[in-house]
């Protein structure tokens, strides 16, 4: 007969501060991203190993996070699901890009299996390490019962991934939920839920199995709305098009406001559009969104932070490609 009980928690392991060194112990600013595995990290944290599996698909600082590491990932977790000893799956990650990360992971689910992804502020050799805690939780979460299908606990938060944004960089508690909140907290190892209201997706698509199958992902370029910009980046990037090998396929602007757009960058933008580059606008304030925008100016728009938009927008590329 089969019984939770017996079920594992996969560990996978990608990289960042979490499995991070220092030189020196005692000055852990200055250290150096992702030089453990995650063998080493959960060595180090202290949690019991059984019940747990675990493996390396990536050890990388996610700065440079993208399609090559996402489409291992997603092979790893998509295996995760099709097996029964598995419960949940916990991710490493490094805090710089987990927003697109954990962006992706929501937008392609839901997932037959919870996914909980988990980082850290400090090097795992630093005196007041934030990784071990960050980790105990994020195993406790995937045991517990009615959890997010994907989330990312950090500072004792679970925050949701459609919302979640990294607001901080000096402290262990260094994402936001932005005014709604997040998820919910972990107290003392206990899942306690806030809100469960996940957003919908609102655009299409593509199927797993088509994203694991696709290479080359389309090329996505995120460009900013300022005083005195009057839209050269959007033209110097057209006038690359002959050139490149990866040609331009979508742009996010994170514009002005509610929305706005000098007249320069709404020119060039038609440009871009008229060249069969898809335009989504978003709004550049921390928590607002581009809600006066009107299409006709230069793009639709879409209530997302700007380094989520650009994970949707390349997903709403290969859902129109894969339907081709
Ligand atoms: C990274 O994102 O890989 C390095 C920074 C961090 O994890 O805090």
């Amino acid at each position: 007969m089969h019984s939770k009980i017996f079920q594992k928690i996969l560990v996978l392991g990608t990289g960042g501060t979490i499995a991070g060194l220092a030189d020196d112990p005692e000055n852990s600013s200055d250290y150096k991203a992702s030089q453990l595995g995650i063998t080493d990290i959960l060595s180090l944290s202290g949690v019991a190993h059984e019940q747990l599996e675990w493996r390396d698909v990536a050890q990388i600082d996610s700065k440079d996070m993208g399609p090559q590491v996402w489409r291992e990932l997603l092979r790893a977790l998509s295996d995760a699901c099709d097996r029964s000893d598995v419960r949940a799956v916990v991710i490493t990650h490094g805090t710089d890009t987990v927003e697109e990360t954990a962006y992706l992971l929501h937008a392609l689910g839901p997932w037959r299996k919870p996914l909980v992804l988990t980082c850290a502020m400090k090097p795992a050799n630093a005196p007041d390490a934030d990784g071990p805690v960050n980790l105990k939780d994020a195993l406790a979460l995937a045991q517990s019962e009615h959890i997010p299908s994907v989330s990312l606990v950090c500072a004792g938060h679970v925050h949701d991934p459609s919302r979640l944004q990294k607001v901080r960089t000096d402290q262990a508690d260094a994402f936001s939920s932005g005014p709604r909140g997040a998820l919910g907290r972990m107290v003392e190892g206990v899942w306690q839920p806030n809100v469960s209201l996940v957003p919908g997706i609102g655009y299409a698509t593509p199927s797993l199995a088509y994203a694991l199958a696709t290479p080359v992902w389309p090329r996505v370029e995120w460009l900013t709305n300022h005083a005195g910009n009057v839209g050269n980046m959007v033209h110097a990037l057209l006038a690359q098009q002959p050139h490149v090998q990866s040609p331009l396929r979508g742009l996010v602007v994170a514009a002005t406001g509610a929305g706005t757009l000098s007249l320069g960058m709404e020119e060039a933008l038609a440009k871009a559009r008229e060249s069969g580059v898809k335009v989504w606008v978003c709004s550049r304030t921390a928590w607002g969104e581009a809600a006066f925008h009107h299409p006709k100016d230069g793009g639709e728009t879409i209530a997302l932070s700007p380094a989520k938009a650009c994970v949707a927008l390349t997903l709403a590329l290969m859902a129109s490609d894969e339907k081709a």
